[in-house]
């Protein structure tokens, strides 16, 4: 074994950058090209794209059994999203299946989430079967679905 490597110098490194410096037109729109292609690599694969190590059956096995936290709504929630969010046969993105939410939450925003279940949406019946739920109610559930953070406004 060696008793010491030479590291690469900066002085090599500049040099070598140096050589392969391109005429400045050029450089500019190499520059483009690179830059077009990190747009297009974004919009095709979003960096922030949660992530969820959990098989689809672990999914649906927590979505089954999950509740808020707030007894309240937990009752609201049980009798009602939960039917059918919890269960895969229904067809409705599961609750706490973060990865289809976010893609809901990125075509529809917040808002849009929130109409779809006043009015219905899909198979699903407006106010997702929640007569008795108030809008605060509506954002607190889709939030909870969605596994996102709970809104602050009236909690
Ligand atoms: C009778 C079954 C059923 C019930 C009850 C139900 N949902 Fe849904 N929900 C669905 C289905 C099915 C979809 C998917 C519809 C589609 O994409 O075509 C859905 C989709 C959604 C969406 C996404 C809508 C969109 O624009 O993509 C939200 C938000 C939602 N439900 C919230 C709720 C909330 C909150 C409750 C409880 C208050 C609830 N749901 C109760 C069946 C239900």
């Amino acid at each position: 074994m060696p008793s010491s490597v030479k590291p690469r110098t900066a002085h090599a490194a500049a040099h070598s950058s140096k050589k392969t410096a391109l005429p400045r037109k050029l450089s500019r729109s190499v520059l483009a090209l690179g830059l077009g292609a990190a747009l297009m690599g974004l919009t095709a694969c979003a960096p922030d794209e949660p992530q969820d190590a959990r098989s689809p059956e672990e999914i649906a096995e927590d979505a089954r059994a999950r509740l808020p936290d707030d007894p309240v709504l937990a009752e609201k929630y049980a009798r009602s999203c939960m039917t059918c969010h919890g269960d895969p046969m229904n067809g409705a993105p599961l609750s706490g299946d973060v990865k289809a939410w976010a893609k809901r939450l990125e075509w529809r925003g917040k808002e849009g989430l929130l109409q779809s279940t006043l009015n219905g949406f899909g198979a699903m019946p407006p106010l997702g079967l929640c007569p008795d739920c108030s809008v605060e109610d509506f954002k607190k559930l889709i939030a909870f679905l969605a596994n996102q953070p709970q809104p602050d406004a009236g909690s």
